[in-house]
């Protein structure tokens, strides 16, 4: 299989915060940035495989800084790391003030999805190739949680 570079299927969006997203301290509640996370890397995992996939796990979700209503809320998603049947996608959630365009890292994650033939078991999917020096540190660290999340079920007494 033809391997992908991340860039091929990194999806950005972009929404603004209503009064209906937030919490009652008038921020962002964390169940609407967590559901716009998962939709993100889905489509970026959906891409680099050109299959259906399904999400198998929230690996880490780190609330950095608040993001207020009327806030512009731009999501950045793109493919760091691909096992066999799974890939891992990093998304960045970032806060822009809309008058004066600051920007400040405000979530980061990273989600694992798994590739779904048409019988609906795991599949095999393309190779990522990393070529900036983001991309490869990227890379690199994902190839670390992978580790970590296997040997940590190594150690658990299951
Ligand atoms: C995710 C799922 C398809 C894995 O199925 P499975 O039979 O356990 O598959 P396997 O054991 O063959 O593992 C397949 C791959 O998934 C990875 N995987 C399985 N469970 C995982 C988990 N909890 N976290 C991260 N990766 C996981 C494995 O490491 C393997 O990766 P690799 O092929 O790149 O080495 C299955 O558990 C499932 O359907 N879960 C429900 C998904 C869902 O409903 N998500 C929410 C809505 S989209």
């Amino acid at each position: 299989m033809e391997g992908k570079k991340p860039a091929d299927s990194a999806v950005e969006s972009r929404y603004l915060l209503m009064p209906h997203q937030a919490n009652p301290h008038g921020t962002a509640f964390g169940g609407v940035i967590m559901a716009w996370i998962d939709m993100i890397a889905s489509m970026a995992a959906q891409r680099h495989c050109g299959k259906e996939v399904v999400t198998a796990s929230i690996d880490s979700l780190s609330f950095k800084e608040p993001i207020r209503v009327g806030d512009h809320v731009v999501l950045k998603a793109s493919v760091n790391y691909v096992g066999h049947t799974s890939m891992e996608v990093g998304v960045q959630v970032i806060r822009e003030e809309p008058y004066i365009t600051k920007q400040i890292i405000a979530t980061t994650a990273h989600l694992t999805f798994v590739a779904l033939g048409e019988d609906k078991h795991p599949c095999p999917v393309a190779p990522i190739l990393p070529e900036t020096e983001d991309e490869k540190r990227r890379y690199e660290n994902a190839k670390l949680r992978v580790q970590a999340r296997k040997d940590l079920l190594k150690k658990m007494n299951r």
